[in-house]
C-alpha cells in the first residue's frame, strides 16, 4: 500500500496590504487594503514628474554633466515602505516552505512575529521555513515588509509582492526547493542520457540518520508514458530514440521523483511515501565553437532575439502568464527565437513559457556589480549577495531547456576598473560550479577598453551591446573568435508616427514627443536594425543578436528623458506598451520569419495637399513597385552587399532604393557612425512621392517577375465608429483578453490620426494603454485616448460590456 503524502503546493494569492511611512513618503494613507498577489502597488499612479525627479549623470549615455531626468522609472510611485499580512491555515504534523518567486525589494519575512529570511534584491527567489517552533496552532501569520529606496533602479521596478507567493506542505522529510538537477550531457538521435540529482532534507532533523531506508525513484515520462527510470539520490537513465527540445519542437519530458521510506524487512508494498515531485525538461545539446559557431542539437543557428525589461506595460509587474504567453506569442510570429531577461532574473513562469512555446534563453542576473549606476541600486548589496543571488538563480532555471546561457552581467562598470577581471572570472567560476553545461557571456559596451585591457579576453563568451563598428577589432583580438550581440540596435519608434522627410536622426526630438515610425533614429551609442543584420549575415563568427528591445517598458524615455516630461516609457520596443506592433515588427518579421510571407507597406495615406511622403515596404519578396492612385513610381529589388559598397561611395544603381539622407550627428568616440548604405539592402524605400489622397499600393513580384501579392492603404475618412479585435484569443488565455480597439472611418478604414477617447462599459476591466510614452492616462480607468487611431484594453475574460467613442 503507497500511502499519498505528497507535497502540495498552494499560491498564497490573499493579502492585505497597506504603505507604511517612510523618509521618502512621510504622508501615506495607512489603511489596510485586501489585494490579490501578484501585486504592484504603484502601477495604479498617479503618473507624476516628482516620483522619480533626479539630478544625475547617466555616463553610460555618455554625459558628463549631472541633468535633471524625468520618467526615468516610470513617473510612478513605485518608492517606499509597503507591508503585506496574510493568515494561513497549517497542521501541526506537516512541514512548511514559504517560496517567493520575487518581493521588490528589501523583504524582510516574518512569521508570527520571528523573522524568518530577509533577502534585498527583488528579482529573485527565494524561500524559507516555518520553523517548526512556530507550528502552535493551526494557522501561522505573515508579514512581509518591503522597501523601495530612491534611486534605486534606472528603469521601473515595480513593487511589492509582484510575483506569486508559494506555501509548500511536505514531510518534515522532503526534497527542498531548487532540490532536483537533471542535465542531458550526450544526446544523439538514438539515445540520450539523464543525470539526476536530487536532495533530501528533514527539516525537524539535521542529522542524516533520517536517511537510513529512504529510496528515490525518478521515472522519465513523455506523453504520459513511463519511458526510462532510475534509482537513487545521484542516478542515470537512458532515453532512446529522444524526441529534441528546439524552437520549432518545443518536446518536454517530465522526471517524476518519488522519495520513499522502507522498514527493513518490510514488503515491498509496506513502503510509504514520502515526497513526490515532478520536473519538466528537454533533451537538447548545445556546443559554442569557432568552427561552427552556437549549435542547437548539431545545427548551427544565430540568435533571433530580443531583450525584455520584466514590466507588462499597463498592468506593471504582478506577472500574468496570459500577458507573458501574448508577448511571446507577437515575438514567435515575427520569428524571434530568443529572449534576454534584461537585466535581472525572470518570473518562473516565462521560463515555463519559453520551454513551453520554443523560445531561447539568456538569463542574466545582474545591471551593476559593486559600482552603481544609480545610488541605492544592487551595487549596495553585490558584496555580501552575489554568490546567493546566483545560486538560486541557477539552481531554479538550470533544469529549463529553453536556457541556453547564462550573463554574468550588463554594462558593468568593473569592465574598465582593476577588479574586473577578478570578479568576472570569480562569478563565472561560480556559474560553471552549478551548471557546467551552458556558457557565461557578458554585455560589455566598453568595447574600446575591454578589447585590449583583458576583460573581453576573460569573458567566457563575449557578449557586445551595440559598438558594430566594432565588431571586426574584436574578432580580431579576443581569443574566443566569436561575438554574440548581446544587446543591438537600440532604435526608437513611435507607431504610427512618420517625420517627413525620412532621414537618419541621431538623438532627435520633436515638439510632440515622439520618435519617426519609419525606423531611421536612434541614440549616439546604438544603431538601425541593419548594422546588426549586416554583421550576422555577413560573418560567421557572430552568434545572432538579442534586440533593444522586444517591447516599449516603462521608463527610460530616451531621447526624451532629460527634462522632458510627460515622456515616462520607452520609444525602444518593437512592439509598443500597448502589445501593438510598430512597422519595425515586420522589418524584422521580413528577416526572421523564415516561414511566412512579409509584405508590410509604410506609412499611412492620410497626408495634407502638396506634401512628400516617403514610402517603405518591408517585405521578403524579392521586387516590389508602388503605385499612387495608378500612378508608377517604380520596381525596386534589395541591393546586394557588394552593391551596399557602391551606394555608400556615392553611386546610383538602377533598380535599388537611394540611401536615405543623414541628419546632423554627434558620433561619439565610442559609438558607431550612420551607415545609410545598408538600408537599400533590407528595405524598400521610394522617397519624395507627391501626396495625392487616394490609395498607395505595393505589388511584391517573385524572382521571375511574376506578381505574387499586393498590399494597398486608402486615404480614411473622419473617424465614425469603433472595431473592436479580440488580439489574443487563439492563445486561449485563462483569464485576461487583449483587446484591440480600432478607430475606424464609414468604410472601415483605420484613422490614422485618430485621438478620441474611448471608454468601456461593463465588467471586468483589468487595464488599458495606448502606446503613447507621453500620455498620462492612467492605466486603471476604463478609458484611454486613442493613439495613431488605437489602444488596447485588457478585459477578464467571459466578461460583459461595451466600448464607445466618445467624440471630444
Ligand atoms: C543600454 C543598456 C540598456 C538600456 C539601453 C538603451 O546601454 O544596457 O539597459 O539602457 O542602453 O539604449
Amino acid at each position: 500500500m503507497i500511502s499519498l503524502l505528497l507535497a502540495i503546493s498552494t499560491l498564497l494569492t490573499s493579502w492585505q496590504f497597506r504603505l507604511e511611512p517612510s523618509a521618502q513618503r512621510p504622508d501615506v494613507d495607512t489603511t489596510w487594503q485586501q489585494v490579490s498577489v501578484p501585486h504592484d502597488w504603484a502601477i495604479s499612479g498617479p503618473f507624476d514628474r516628482s516620483n522619480d525627479l533626479q539630478e544625475v549623470i547617466v555616463v553610460q549615455n555618455g554625459e558628463s554633466e549631472p541633468t535633471w531626468k524625468t520618467g526615468r522609472s516610470g513617473g510612478l510611485p513605485w518608492m517606499g515602505k509597503g507591508h503585506y499580512r496574510t493568515r494561513v491555515n497549517i497542521k501541526k504534523d506537516k512541514f512548511y516552505t514559504l517560496v517567493f518567486d520575487g518581493a521588490m525589494s528589501h523583504a524582510d519575512v516574518y512569521v508570527n512575529g520571528e523573522e524568518m529570511v530577509y533577502w534585498p534584491y527583488g528579482y529573485n527567489t527565494f524561500d524559507c521555513y516555518i520553523l517548526p517552533h512556530l507550528i502552535t496552532s493551526d494557522s501561522v501569520d505573515i508579514d512581509v515588509y518591503l522597501e523601495n529606496k530612491p534611486q534605486q533602479s534606472r528603469w521601473y521596478p515595480g513593487a511589492g509582492l509582484y510575483r506569486n507567493v508559494h506555501l509548500v506542505e511536505t514531510n518534515p522529510i522532503h526534497i527542498p526547493t531548487f532540490g532536483i538537477l537533471i542535465r542531458t550531457p550526450k544526446v544523439n538521435k538514438h539515445q540520450a542520457r539523464i543525470e539526476i540529482e536530487v536532495d533530501l532534507q528533514n527539516g525537524v532533523d539535521s542529522t542524516s540518520a533520517y536517511k537510513e531506508g529512504v529510496k528515490v525513484i525518478t521515472d522519465i515520462l513523455f506523453n504520459g508514458d513511463v519511458v526510462a527510470s532510475a534509482t537513487g539520490q545521484r542516478a542515470i537513465a537512458e532515453v532512446n530514440l529522444p524526441q529534441l527540445w528546439s524552437p520549432e519542437t518545443p518536446n518536454l519530458y517530465t522526471a517524476r521523483t518519488r522519495v520513499y521510506r522502507e522498514a527493513k524487512g518490510e514488503r515491498q508494498e509496506a513502503k510509504e511515501l514520502l515526497d513526490e515531485r515532478e520536473t519538466r525538461f528537454g533533451i537538447r545539446s548545445i556546443s559554442y565553437t569557432p568552427e561552427n559557431g552556437f549549435q542547437l542539437n548539431g545545427q548551427t543557428r544565430k540568435f533571433k532575439g530580443v531583450c525584455l525589461h520584466h514590466d507588462l506595460g499597463p498592468l506593471g509587474t504582478a506577472i500574468h502568464r496570459d500577458a507573458l504567453r501574448h508577448q511571446l506569442t507577437l515575438l514567435k510570429e515575427m520569428g524571434c527565437d530568443a529572449i534576454r531577461t534584461s537585466h535581472n532574473m525572470p518570473a518562473p513562469e516565462l521560463v515555463e513559457l519559453c520551454d513551453e512555446m520554443g523560445l531561447m534563453m539568456m538569463i542574466e542576473p545582474f545591471d551593476v556589480w559593486n559600482h552603481g549606476k544609480t545610488e541605492n541600486d544592487y551595487n549596495k548589496e553585490f558584496n555580501e549577495w552575489w554568490q546567493r543571488d546566483i545560486t538560486n538563480m541557477v539552481k531554479n532555471y538550470r533544469n529549463h531547456a529553453c536556457v541556453m546561457l547564462w550573463s554574468s552581467g550588463n554594462e558593468v562598470w568593473n569592465q574598465v576598473l582593476p577588479d574586473g577581471i577578478e570578479i568576472v572570472t570569480k562569478l563565472q567560476d561560480l556559474f560553471h560550479q552549478l551548471d557546467p553545461t551552458r556558457p557565461v557571456t557578458n554585455g560589455m559596451d566598453q568595447a574600446m577598453h575591454v578589447i585590449h585591457n583583458g576583460f573581453g579576453a576573460a569573458v567566457e563568451l563575449p557578449g557586445f551591446n551595440y559598438r558594430t563598428g566594432r565588431y571586426e577589432e574584436a574578432y580580431e583580438n579576443l581569443p574566443q573568435k566569436m561575438i554574440l550581440g548581446s544587446e543591438t540596435a537600440s532604435t526608437v519608434s513611435s507607431r504610427g508616427v512618420y517625420k517627413q522627410p525620412a532621414i537618419l536622426k541621431d538623438f532627435a526630438v520633436y515638439e510632440d514627443h515622439q520618435s519617426s515610425g519609419y525606423d531611421v533614429e536612434y541614440c549616439p551609442w546604438a544603431g538601425l536594425p541593419e548594422q546588426d543584420f549586416q554583421l550576422q549575415d555577413d560573418y560567421s563568427w557572430t552568434l545572432g543578436q538579442f534586440v533593444w528591445t522586444g517591447f516599449d517598458y516603462l521608463g527610460e524615455p530616451s531621447p526624451y528623458d532629460t527634462d522632458a516630461w510627460p515622456s515616462h516609457s520607452s520609444y525602444f520596443g518593437i512592439i509598443d506598451l500597448a502589445s501593438l506592433p510598430k512597422d519595425r515588427y515586420w522589418l524584422y518579421r521580413s528577416q526572421w520569419n523564415t516561414k511566412d510571407a512579409t509584405l508590410h507597406v509604410l506609412p499611412h495615406w492620410n497626408w495634407q495637399k502638396g506634401d512628400t511622403v516617403a514610402v517603405f515596404c518591408y517585405t521578403t519578396y524579392p521586387q516590389a513597385e508602388l503605385r499612387v492612385n495608378g500612378k508608377k513610381y517604380g520596381k525596386l529589388r534589395f541591393a546586394t552587399a557588394e552593391e551596399t559598397e557602391r551606394l555608400a561611395k556615392g553611386e546610383k544603381i538602377a533598380g535599388v532604393s537611394q540611401m536615405p539622407q543623414v541628419g546632423e550627428f554627434v558620433v561619439p568616440e565610442w559609438g558607431s557612425a550612420p551607415r545609410p548604405e545598408l538600408l537599400p539592402r533590407y528595405r524598400l524605400m521610394w522617397f519624395d512621392v507627391p501626396y495625392k489622397k487616394g490609395k498607395i499600393e505595393v505589388t511584391a513580384y517573385d524572382e521571375n517577375g511574376k506578381k505574387v501579392a499586393k498590399e494597398t492603404i486608402r486615404t480614411a475618412g473622419k473617424p465614425h465608429h469603433l472595431e473592436v479585435i479580440w488580439a489574443n484569443e487563439q492563445e486561449n488565455p485563462e483569464e485576461l483578453c487583449y483587446m484591440t480597439v480600432r478607430v475606424v472611418d464609414k468604410k472601415g478604414r483605420l484613422c490614422p490620426n485618430a485621438n478620441n477617447l474611448i471608454r468601456y462599459e461593463g465588467d471586468g476591466f483589468v487595464a488599458a494603454a495606448n502606446g503613447d510614452a507621453a500620455c498620462l492616462d492612467s492605466f486603471v480607468e476604463p478609458q484611454m485616448h486613442a493613439f495613431a487611431g488605437q489602444c488596447t484594453f485588457i478585459i477578464r475574460k467571459h466578461s460583459k460590456g461595451l466600448f464607445r467613442l466618445v467624440n471630444e
